[in-house]
């Protein structure tokens, strides 16, 4: 952890925002609790993420489970793909994310075989970082937390690495709740679990984190997005893997020249950058880069991560995924179920084709009572089905084969009124506790001479967003100022009323957690003169202070949460 990070985190520890889970017994490497302001700082979060996707652009939000049955991730390819490369130290057996080892040599490790990671492990002469011991053999290991459901080992279940997979095992339920249509947006926040090989890096790999993901269903010929045209002369930082450049352009820029596949991931890579700076991400240390072909996930097609730059050098804090009709198909194909939406034309088409068609006369007398569900067999049978002349059908599980006497393959015009089709997936998929860090990380100032910390936070996230002080607490002014602090607590947003010390004190406290604005209640407050019944209001940002009455406080604060500048009040 670089000297910034491991400030940051006593900071984090010290004032509530972040505690190392376990502490007591001595901790879990990759787990953490959140603390009272922690709390509120990831709700905030959360917030201004519904705040776009549902608000916005109106997609519907579920919780799900978070432990699955083995058939979600077979089908997923989670537990044949979901691994990371291992090494373990062969003198004091530690084990080591492989491709990390050689992160300082080779730009992105993440594409090589164990064949490659082994032999750069001889080349750049890598050892245990722990004992200096030689690296043993590369080998794969599944992230997944393996779990029962039900006593003994009566089934055996996963701790879900993605919340995802909940959306797309509910998408039949989801897709009728839509009323059929097309597009379908769907976020989910909660809990993911993933074995992660070596946490080294605070929050940054955990064990047990929280993800705000969104599954957005499109039509795989219709990737346009409506409000395209809102954003496409705004601007990315994009690295696309055929260049692996850093490069500025628009977004209406990066779909025409092909850099980003369609709008609707444009518009969602766009939207990403847009909820980060929102939340306090600063733009000039964000960046988009595309996944190179090797390195992409088994279920994407395309992949662009949000990376900031960090103490721990740039870090991917949320994915940008074309996933394609993967999920889906898999699903369908491992449930049974039908994935699919039916893409009605806009006019019927008159198609010509051949139909396997049943025999009723011949059907009655040979199946009796089951005649009318062998007929029902035989016409959803496709002509390829008939092999030889014969046809074989599975009714109430028994299979039954047929000849020319039960049915006949003819030569149809029909009308069709549309086609089945797989629906893809856009999945903006962040991780909430890297973006929570990393918001921190932008906003901390320290200076140095004077040892002072101020949390710059944007004040959509800070966790208090109004500190109320009495000058003394004496004299009234501690009642004047409990409430206002009690009517901005419970109508405007988190206050916190602080009484004791001196006021640089207080401010000092506030600053360090990130409280935009303080109110003072001092002698002028209610003593008589020009002033009676006003009191100060400071800025965090600029130290600036005004006079403002009591009467106007709330109102005042209203303004400010919604985004007007301190001067203007
Ligand atoms: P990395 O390459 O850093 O392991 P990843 O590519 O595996 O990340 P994804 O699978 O794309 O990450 O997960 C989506 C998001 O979930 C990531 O952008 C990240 O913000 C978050 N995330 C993934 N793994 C972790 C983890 N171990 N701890 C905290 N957040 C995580
Ligand atoms: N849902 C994307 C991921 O977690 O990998």
């Amino acid at each position: 952890m670089s000297d910034n990070a491991a400030e940051l985190m006593a900071l984090c520890k010290r004032r509530g925002f972040i505690y190392p889970s376990f502490e007591i017994y001595g901790g879990v490497a990759g787990m953490y609790d959140y603390g009272p302001l922690g709390c509120i700082l990831k709700n905030n979060i959360v917030e201004a993420w519904r705040h776009i996707y549902k608000g916005r652009e109106g997609f519907i939000e579920i919780d799900s489970e978070t432990v699955n049955p083995r058939d979600v991730f077979k089908a997923s390819g989670h537990l044949d793909n979901f691994s990371d490369l291992i090494t373990y130290c062969t003198k004091c057996q530690a084990p080591f994310r492989a491709d990390h080892m050689v992160k300082e040599f080779i730009d992105n490790p993440d594409v090589l075989s164990p064949k490659e990671l082994e032999e750069a492990f001889v080349k750049y002469g890598v050892k245990c970082p722990e004992c200096g011991g030689e690296l043993g053999p590369v080998d794969e290991f599944n992230l997944m937390f393996k779990t029962y459901i039900g006593p003994g080992s009566a089934r055996i279940g996963y701790m879900r690495p993605e919340t995802a997979q909940g959306i797309f095992v509910n998408y039949t339920n989801l897709y009728r709740y839509n009323r059929e249509r097309l597009p379908l947006g769907v976020l989910q926040t909660g809990r993911s679990y993933r074995n992660e090989i070596a946490p080294r890096q605070g929050m940054i790999r955990m064990r047990e984190f929280n993800q705000m993901e969104v599954e957005l269903f499109v039509d795989p010929e219709d990737k346009d997005w409506a409000r395209f045209k809102d954003i496409e002369n705004e601007s990315l930082d994009l690295i696309p893997n055929t260049t692996l450049q850093l490069t500025t352009m628009t977004v209406k820029e990066a779909v025409e020249k092909g850099v980003i596949a369609n709008r609707v991931l444009a518009y969602f890579v766009y939207t990403t950058k847009q909820l980060l700076t929102t939340l306090g991400i600063d733009p000039k240390r964000l960046r988009f880069r595309e996944h190179e072909k090797d390195e992409m996930a088994h279920y994407a097609a395309d992949c662009w991560d949000a990376e900031v730059l960090l103490s721990y050098g740039w870090t991917e804090i949320v994915g940008i995924a074309d996933r394609g009709s993967w999920d889906l198909s898999r699903h369908a194909q491992f449930s049974g179920q039908d994935m699919t939406h039916f893409k009605k034309y806009d006019v019927p088409k008159e198609v010509e084709m051949d139909k396997v068609k049943a025999k009723n006369k011949a059907l009655g007398p040979r199946f009796k009572g089951k005649a009318k569900d062998v007929a029902a067999a035989i016409e959803s049978s496709k002509p390829e089905d008939v092999k030889d002349g014969k046809l074989v059908v599975i009714v109430d599980g028994e299979s039954i084969e047929l000849d020319g006497e039960s049915f006949e393959v003819v030569h149809v015009k029909e009308k069709i009124a549309g086609d089945r089709v797989i629906p893809h997936v856009i999945e903006p998929s962040h991780g909430l506790d890297r973006i929570f860090y990393s918001v921190l990380e932008h906003a901390y100032d320290h200076d140095d001479k004077e040892d002072y910390t101020v949390l710059h936070l944007a004040p959509v996230v800070a966790p208090i967003k109004v500190g109320v002080f009495p000058l003394m607490e004496k004299d009234g002014l501690d009642d004047v100022a409990k409430q206002i602090y009690d009517d901005i607590h419970r109508s405007n947003a988190e206050a916190y009323y602080d009484g004791s010390g001196t006021i640089g004190k207080r401010y000092a406290r506030m600053d360090e957690i990130g409280t935009p604005w303080c109110i003072t209640v001092d002698y002028e407050t209610v003593e008589d003169g020009p002033n009676r019944g006003t009191v100060t209001i400071r800025d965090r940002d600029s130290k600036e202070q005004k006079r403002i009455k009591i009467d106007d406080v709330k109102n005042i604060i209203d303004r400010l949460l919604s985004g007007s500048d301190f001067a203007t009040i």
